[in-house]
């Protein structure tokens, strides 16, 4: 019996009849088993795949950089940069870097796969304007990737913004164009020695700047607000301290609370990395902190715990 004659009988006979389950189970299994046509569709690759607010810290060590992370629903990663010798390489500290992982190779390239697979081109799409982001459960999220620059940041700016070409030619970039910011598949933030400078002049601006969770009001020359930083970020040990043992004192939540508000009032999410790592009751403790204060972002290097938390 062909496959889809199986599945039309199965629901003929499921309308006429009440079927006991082994019998549905059965159903389920051959066509699992069949490879059905009916079965598969076109934007599958992170099927059932529920993006969540959690932060890679230095993706790249996981067992492979970026499909790990997409693969627990992880919606912002964080590759670390060197421009050593015209080449944009990847990792956490000069001994780390290989003349093959590249910011290309490791996550342009891959994203650009990635994209290709969730944005096919056929009748169904013909008309669709803004492209689906990676998450096939919700493709409106965009992948936030931030990232470190690690060598000079006047020098490193450049070389990024060329890097990310191929995925700006396909509009799978989030731009700041003519005062409007266009939402696309990938948010690039850039932190570490970014320049501040060499961001805010960008026009239209498709990198953007991860602001100074902790002193956004410090410069009165640069206004922080969504169109230029989509991310404010503070290291959460030197910004609160509480080590997850015990209770966190009033000052420290009333802290939390302000750094969090203060970047909302600007349309800004909050991230505070550097939160304790172990005993994992107490990194817990401040993950829930965090996250009832309305922390945007869990920063995280253990994923799978931070994807059940
Ligand atoms: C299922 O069918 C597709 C398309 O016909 C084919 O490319 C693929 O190899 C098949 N997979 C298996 C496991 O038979
Ligand atoms: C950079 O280029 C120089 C000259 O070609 C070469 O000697 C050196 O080994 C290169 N360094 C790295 C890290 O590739
Ligand atoms: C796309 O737009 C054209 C022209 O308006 C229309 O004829 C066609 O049905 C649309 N296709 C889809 C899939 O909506
Ligand atoms: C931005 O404005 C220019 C000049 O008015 C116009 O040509 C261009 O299409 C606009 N781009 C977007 C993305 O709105
Ligand atoms: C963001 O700040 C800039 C000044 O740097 C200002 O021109 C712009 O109107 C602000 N946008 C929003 C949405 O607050």
């Amino acid at each position: 019996m062909s496959i889809t004659l199986a599945l039309i009988g199965f629901i003929v006979t499921h309308g006429a009849i009440v079927l006991s389950r082994p019998t549905v189970f059965k159903q389920i299994t051959m066509l699992e088993e069949s490879n059905s046509t009916l079965l598969r569709y076109p934007t599958q690759f992170t099927q059932n795949i529920v993006p969540k607010q959690i932060h890679s810290h230095n993706d790249y060590w996981r067992d492979v950089p970026l499909l790990t992370a997409l693969s627990f629903g992880v919606a912002s990663v964080e590759a670390d940069v060197w421009f050593i010798n015209d080449t944009l390489f990847v990792g956490h500290e000069l001994a780390a870097l290989t003349p093959a992982r590249t910011f290309d190779s490791l996550y342009v390239q891959p994203l650009l796969a990635i994209l290709a697979l969730q944005n096919p081109i056929n009748a169904f799409t013909a008309n669709q304007t803004s492209p689906n982001g990676v998450f096939d459960t919700s493709s409106g999220t965009p992948l936030q990737l931030l990232v470190d620059m690690k060598t000079d940041g006047d020098s490193t700016l450049p070389p990024v913004l060329a890097a990310l070409q191929p995925l700006r030619r396909l509009n799978y970039l989030t731009t700041f164009i003519n005062n409007t910011l266009i939402t696309s598949a990938i948010t690039v933030v850039g932190t570490g020695n970014t320049p501040l400078q060499g961001i805010k002049s960008l026009s239209p601006r498709d990198v953007f700047f991860d602001a100074p969770l902790a002193s956004l009001n410090s410069d009165p020359s640069t206004v922080y607000n969504s169109t230029l930083s989509p991310i404010a970020s503070t290291d959460y040990g030197v910004a609160i301290g509480w080590d997850g043992i015990g209770d966190i004192s009033e000052t420290q939540a009333g802290e939390v609370e302000r750094l969090v508000a203060d970047a909302h009032a600007r349309g800004i999410k909050a991230r505070f990395w550097d939160t304790p790592g172990w005993p994992v009751q107490a990194r817990h403790a401040v993950w829930e902190v965090l996250a009832e204060k309305g922390a945007d972002w869990l920063n995280a290097d253990d994923l799978e715990a931070a994807s059940r938390f």
